[in-house]
């Protein structure tokens, strides 16, 4: 299923975009329109079972209404739209044939005259290219967008576009963080924030010439979201600092965890190890003589995942992971927290470490403090998820650790990177 969500503020033609999507849809849909902080009048409403209201009794700002729509969605697929455009026939079924994983599809932007509700055909072109100026700001790139050669690409790469509409898995919006009002502020740069996310987990954003979109560009008159842009601007600059210093903190190419997983050899240990999928890879890969695969199976203090997971599903794993390492014999489970595990293991006696266990700020913290402790120089401290998602902290802690021992970090080269470094 497909969801469509539309962030709405005192609109004029969320009525008419509702009825387009329904009328030119052709897959299975739900439309959750988020109201924020005013009602539609009564006769503007859709009866339809595939259109929900949601109503926020204040407003809450641009990224918190697509984010409350976000979170009853129920489709494996989204898609987001502002309250103002037209589709094309067969949209959705288009993008969900286009789709593929990490991929975040953008329609061919058309411009819609709202009032006739139709396209405008005044001699302009398509909206297919925008690029990014020196204040990151998107803008139409004439030459591009006029190039018979790209025109001929039906689905290219882009590096900008308008926030006004966008379409991926809806699983990849929580991957990814999105949207993040806290540090982003109400609204401004959404398209950015999605674009410099998705491309920092090697996903990629692309124009989807097959099908199209026509938006109606409002004047500034015209704004019904008017909040403040500026806490949005600010933090722009703090990501891209911290993106470009991501990017030159030494991803290697095509390298992944796999191959990470070559490089252990000896005496080592895994801190989280859920089914055992990695303990396995470290076995099938690498060459330990002993690793000890650490896990409590249990609900340590506030640790969200493993609460969310439930007592009886961690059960599961448990048993899952010893089927899983019946196999290796070089493979030991101790179901012991991590730090109750550690004090087991002599100072500088590992000769690698990996650590995937709670992602708390507080538990890789002491992850990474405690367990580089026990690997030899020489050694290899190693740890999952190199990136920001959800509750977890593993970017601040890794950086916060390198940054006081002065140690530079390599990252493996995927979606969810684990990083690592030789203990000196
Ligand atoms: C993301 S999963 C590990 C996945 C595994 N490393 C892999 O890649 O196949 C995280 C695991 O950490 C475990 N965990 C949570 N808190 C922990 C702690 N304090 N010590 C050790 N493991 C912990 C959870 O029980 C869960 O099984």
């Amino acid at each position: 299923m497909l969801s469509i969500v539309i962030p709405a503020r005192d609109e004029l033609y969320l009525s008419h975009t509702i009825k387009d999507i329904l009328a030119k849809a052709e897959t299975d849909i739900e439309v959750i329109a988020v109201l924020d902080g005013y009602w539609e009048k009564s006769e503007n409403v859709i009866h339809d079972p595939r259109v929900k209201y949601l109503h926020n009794g204040t407003p809450l700002g641009m990224r918190e209404t697509i984010n409350r729509g976000v979170a009853i969605a129920t489709g494996k697929y989204l898609l987001k739209c502002d309250a103002h455009v037209m589709f094309a026939e067969g949209f959705d079924k288009v993008l969900i044939e286009n789709h593929k994983n990490g991929r975040i599809q953008i329609p061919t932007r058309k411009r819609l005259d709202p009032v006739k509700w139709e396209v405008i055909n005044d001699g302009r072109l398509d909206i297919n290219y925008l690029t990014l100026d020196e204040n990151y700001k998107g803008v139409l790139n004439g030459n591009m967008n006029k190039d018979p050669k790209l025109a001929e690409k039906k689905i290219d790469r882009i590096e900008a576009f308008q926030g006004s509409c966008w379409f991926m898995k809806r699983g990849n919006y929580f991957n990814l963080g999105l949207l993040d009002a806290e540090n982003w502020g109400p609204m401004g740069h959404e398209a950015q924030e999605i674009y410099f996310k998705s491309i920092m987990r090697n996903g990629h954003v692309v124009r989807n010439k097959l099908t199209w979109y026509a938006h109606w560009h409002k004047n500034k008159e015209e704004l019904t979201f008017k909040s403040d842009r500026s806490k949005s601007r600010e933090y722009m600059k703090v990501f891209l600092d911290e993106f470009y210093k991501r990017r030159d903190k030494g991803v290697k190419k095509s390298f992944k965890r796999k191959d990470l997983a070559k490089m252990f050899k000896g005496v080592g240990v895994e801190i989280g190890v859920r089914t055992g999928a990695y303990s396995e890879i470290i076995c099938q890969n690498g060459e330990p003589t002993r690793l000890y695969s650490i896990d409590p199976y249990a609900l340590p203090y506030r640790d969200k995942r493993s609460r969310t997971i439930g007592k009886e599903r961690q059960e599961a794993f448990y048993q899952g992971a010893i089927e899983k390492l019946k196999p290796y014999k070089c493979c030991k489970i101790v179901r012991k927290e991590s730090m109750v595990a550690v004090a087991d293991f002599d100072y500088e006696s590992l000769d690698f470490v990996y650590i995937d266990g709670s992602h708390a700020f507080d538990y890789v913290m002491c992850d990474i403090i405690e367990w580089a402790k026990r690997v030899k120089p020489g050694g290899i401290v190693a740890g999952h998820d190199y990136y920001k998602f959800r509750d977890a902290e593993v970017v601040t802690a890794v950086d916060t650790y390198c940054k006081v021992h002065g140690i530079k970090i390599q990252l493996t080269d995927e979606r969810t990177p684990s990083w690592w470094f030789v203990k000196k």
